[in-house]
């Protein structure tokens, strides 16, 4: 039996459409930093049927959805797969119980999937590390994919990229660290106006994608946006940062707003949170930035410099709950014994 920490992570470059739905390959390279909290845990034991016991951050058990049971048989099938390409098609002979206690609200732009499907990735290395199968970080990371796109970058630490790579192969996209945590010891102050789960998941925005008139110009855009992104966070520049991570997650929701249905995941408390925080760092010059996932949480990613002011600020939103997080390093043997 093995215990696994994940959390998620916030994108600052998007990943937005599939070119395999299945396989959940990406169009695009997409770029993120990984999270210190909110944490999932996730406890895997060789078994004959796969269960999956979940519960939330009360101890609660959480009665999950068939559709939420069927995406972790359809990722065990997967891992399957993959695993016979690494000729260890037998490494996992009948199946996995899965128990996950999580603190993440699910389904509110949290990248809870991408906290969950890290860590059973990870659990999945640990317990074929039993096995004699030792698998790379990159190697985890293409097992957290087939659950979760995002959840391929929660892998590791810092800051991570997700390259898309090219064809159909199962393991052509693979998340890469290109910084760990100790580079830049940026916040995320997390905004949740609502609790409510979101009606469309961003699986369904993937699908999707490609009805927007705007998701071509997009892609055209997103080689120049993920270079000036790895280089502003190489360089530790914060308004090289600020520009393009906003400038993609404006793309992002305009995609999202004119796909066919169309997908609005912003409410008013979001615009209304976005107005007061530019309006804010007009005024006071802070280095802050905004960003939002599939849902109408706001994240504030902002440095040492700027973080009381923001926490300030985003304890005094009504009605919202907040989640102060900050560089991570990626999913992890909860208390590993030591010899
Ligand atoms: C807006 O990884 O949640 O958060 O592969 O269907 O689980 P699935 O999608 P998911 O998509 C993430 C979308 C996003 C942007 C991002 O995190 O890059």
């Amino acid at each position: 039996m093995i215990t696994v920490t994940a959390t998620p992570n916030i994108a600052f470059i998007k990943y937005w459409g599939n070119r395999n739905q299945e396989l959940r390959l990406p169009a695009a390279d997409s770029l993120s930093m990984t999270l210190d909290a909110p944490t999932v845990e996730v406890t895997a034991e060789f078994a004959d049927t796969l269960t999956i016991d979940s519960f939330d951050e009360n101890g609660n058990r959480r009665t999950l959805k068939d559709r939420e049971i069927a995406r972790f048989g359809k990722h065990l099938e997967l891992v399957q797969r993959y695993l016979s390409i690494l000729d260890a098609r037998d490494a996992i002979r009948q199946s996995i119980a899965f128990t996950i206690h999580s603190n993440i609200p699910p389904a509110i732009g949290l990248a809870s999937s991408a906290a969950l499907f890290s860590g059973v990735a990870k659990a999945y290395a640990e317990l074929l590390k039993e096995q004699g199968l030792q698998l790379s970080d990159e190697q985890i990371s293409v097992i957290a994919r087939l659950g979760s796109g995002s959840a391929a970058r929660s892998v590791m630490g810092g800051f991570v990229v997700l390259k898309a790579g090219q064809g159909e192969d199962i393991a052509s996209a693979k998340a890469i660290q290109i910084a760990p945590a100790s580079h830049w010891p940026l916040h995320d102050i997390v905004i949740c106006p609502s609790l409510k789960e979101k009606e469309h998941g961003s699986t369904e925005g993937h699908h999707l994608a490609h009805t927007s008139p705007h998701f071509a110009e997009r892609l055209c855009q997103m080689p120049r946006r993920q270079q000036e992104c790895i280089d502003a966070i190489l360089q530790r520049d914060f308004e090289k940062l600020q520009r393009v991570a906003e400038e993609d997650a404006r793309n992002l929701h305009l995609v999202a707003q004119t796909s066919t249905p169309p997908l609005q995941y912003l409410t008013n408390a979001t615009h209304r949170i976005l107005f007061e925080i530019t309006a804010l760092r007009e005024s006071e010059r802070f280095p802050v930035l905004y960003t939002m996932d599939a849902g109408p949480t706001v994240h504030l990613v902002c440095t040492d410099d700027a973080v009381k002011t923001v926490k300030e600020f985003a304890h005094a939103q009504k009605d919202c709950t907040v989640f102060e997080t900050k560089v991570g390093n990626g999913a992890r043997i909860k208390n590993p014994v030591m010899i």
